[in-house]
């Protein structure tokens, strides 16, 4: 959702922030803007819409070498020109981009407003920078820090005032802050993306933490002023990995990416051999892991999906009951938490606000709480007692393709680690292992076939309603498919355990209705191909996804990719591939935007 860019250095500061909310975007925005500070005072540009529509109106030579730069989307006050940040305080000194969302701003309007302040915008933002105006007198480091005290929400904010050309002031409360720390200068953002283009070495805010930036200086303070030292870390990430490298979407390069991405998840973690999984992050706590009585997965969307493929690889493997939840209802419903429950709170991004609401519930009632996170350092990352990192590389693509598959990889992980140290025979985790440790080169097997993916979006792709439908381990991956192709193509899919389609979706097949069925080898291939004939007796078209081998279902089906055998826990890794392309081409095929979709963001940072 909004985006954070600030600079403070020797170098022109426009061409950097321009660059950064350029990074941002995949974020999800629907207005940009950026503040200048320099010997002319403070200027301001912003406009609704594309980034493009800023660079029309501000000057791109500009000479300043401080600024902050904010992509926004729209929660208080319409997607325009005057609401976009930054903003400025009356006397037009000092300005502000946030993130998040200020609670009691309709309290704190009405008393600026009695005061004789006069707002222009109907944000939350301009409260803030209007409550900071009033408060500043001469110290910028200490207005914020007077004005937050008033303040109840979230935020990852900016300030920079006319009369502090060389100071931006940050703080953050439940909205990620990352400081780059470059040479004579610093790169404050909400987001790695928008630094690796200049330092990989970060400070990560933590929630409570201000920051007064100068070009040599880093200083972090508590709220309360107290002094904290922050380590600086290295962000993994490459420039590559956030660029397109030739590809035409994000999405179809992070969907080729998944047999390196799946292959760097599994590196140093797995030993056939012994049957042994090594899981740094969850030493310290693996005793009372192991004594877990239940396991709660909570996520949102994808990760919902993937938490559901994690319930069946723990029941299977570990045998401890294990239940999904989304995250959305979980925060709200007084979960039952009792001693021995542990939650585990599935994310990529590791900022999504419904998911983080869930943890801190959970941690709040006293659960033993892991992340099953991409985003190092995210707050969900820093929230949680324990974790195990996807290590899958940044995803831009607002559509989730390699966060899933690595964290149904790690969930795997954390499933044959668990199930090793409980009853699980190191013969049956080697086979496991064996099992994971092929499908890299599995995936780079499916992947080689893209095409045929290619010749099912073009046959369907002007069709409207479609349904996806598996059994077992491979119902998460009908739902994953659905959601892939409604959100990018946005064709009306509905995914399906199977058998349920008989108590009523049933009416809605007729012969323009494409149906992918995931019919691999397993416990209930029988039971599927019951499925295919009730589909077929009723004139639906058959896609079905089989496994390498299976000539059977071509004679009933009227398209079939195949995946390679695999164990059954672990098919979702293969059968979620070609429905990852086919929602791909379905949504080119159709004119979609496909790496930034139609109302979303990559992260859904507000509720
Ligand atoms: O960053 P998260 O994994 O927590 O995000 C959760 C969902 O918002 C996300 O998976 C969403 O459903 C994707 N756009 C789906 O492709």
């Amino acid at each position: 959702m909004c985006g954070i860019i600030g600079y403070v250095g020797s170098r022109a500061a426009v061409p950097i922030l321009v660059e950064g909310l350029k990074r941002l975007e995949y974020r999800g925005y629907d207005s940009s803007g950026v503040a200048l500070v320099g010997s002319g005072g403070l200027s301001i540009a912003k406009a609704a819409g594309r980034i493009s529509a800023l660079e029309q109106v501000i000057d791109l030579d500009a000479p300043q070498s401080l600024g902050i730069g904010h992509t926004r989307w729209a929660t208080h006050g319409a997607p325009t020109d005057i609401n976009a940040h930054p903003h400025a305080d009356s006397s037009g000194r000092i300005a502000v981009i946030h993130n998040g969302i200020i609670e009691n701003d309709r309290a704190l309007r009405t008393y600026l407003e009695r005061k004789g302040v006069v707002f222009t915008s109907e944000t939350d933002t301009e409260v803030l920078a209007q409550l900071i105006g009033q408060l500043y007198d001469g110290d910028l480091e200490q207005a914020v820090r007077e004005a937050l005290r008033e303040i109840t929400g979230t935020y990852g904010m900016a300030v920079v005032c006319a009369d502090e050309p060389n100071v931006i002031v940050a703080a953050r409360q439940g909205s990620p802050l990352i400081v780059g720390v470059g040479k004579n200068e610093h790169i404050l953002a909400s987001d790695a993306a928008a630094i690796l283009a200049h330092t990989t070495q970060v400070v990560f805010l933590g929630d409570g933490q201000m920051a007064r930036i100068t070009p040599d200086d880093l200083k972090l303070t508590t709220l309360d002023a107290m002094p904290v030292a922050n380590d600086v870390e290295k962000i993994e990430w490459s420039l590559d990995e956030i660029e397109l490298a030739g590809y035409d979407h994000f999405m179809k390069k992070e969907i080729h990416e998944q047999p390196a991405s799946l292959e760097t998840c599994l590196r140093g973690r797995v030993d056939t051999r012994e049957g042994v999984v090594h899981l740094g992050g969850l030493v310290d706590c693996a005793r009372d892991l192991v004594r877990a009585k239940r396991i709660i997965l909570t996520g949102c969307g994808t990760a919902w999906h993937a938490a559901l493929v994690g319930e069946y690889l723990f029941e299977e493997l570990v045998r401890v009951p294990t239940e999904v939840e989304y995250a959305s209802e979980f925060r709200y419903r007084n979960p039952i938490i009792d001693d021995g429950t542990v939650v585990i709170a599935v994310s990529q991004s590791g900022e999504t606000a419904d998911t983080l609401a869930a943890l801190k519930e959970a941690n709040q009632r006293g659960a033993l709480t892991l992340g099953v996170v991409n985003v190092v350092g995210s707050t969900l990352a820093r929230a949680t007692d324990a974790g195990v990192y996807l290590h899958v590389g940044p995803e831009i693509g607002v559509a989730s393709t390699k966060a899933f598959t690595g964290q149904v990889t790690v969930l795997a992980l954390i499933a044959c680690y668990l199930g090793r140290r409980k009853h699980m025979s190191p013969a049956a985790a080697s086979q496991f292992i064996d099992a994971l440790e092929k499908i890299p080169e599995q995936v780079a097997a499916i992947l080689a076939q893209a095409d045929k993916a290619e010749v099912v979006a073009e046959a369907y792709c002007k069709k409207d309603n479609w349904l996806y439908l598996g059994r077992g381990n491979n119902y998460p991956v009908a739902l994953e498919g659905a959601l892939k192709l409604k959100e990018i193509s946005y064709i009306h899919a509905e995914g399906l355990p199977a058998a349920e389609m008989k108590h009523g979706p049933i009416a809605l097949i007729t012969e323009a209705m494409p149906v992918v069925v995931i019919a691999t080898a397993g416990s209930q291939y029988q039971k599927i191909m019951n499925n295919i004939s009730e589909v077929r007796t009723r004139g639906g078209r058959v896609i079905a996804i089989a496994t390498e081998g299976d000539r059977e279902i071509a004679k009933i089906a009227e398209h079939v990719l195949y995946v390679p055998d695999t164990i059954e826990p672990l098919q979702p890794l293969l059968t979620s591939i070609p429905l990852q392309l086919i929602a791909y081409h379905a949504a080119v095929l159709r004119g979609c935007n496909v790496d930034k979709p139609r109302n979303l963001a990559k992260s859904v940072t507000v509720e």
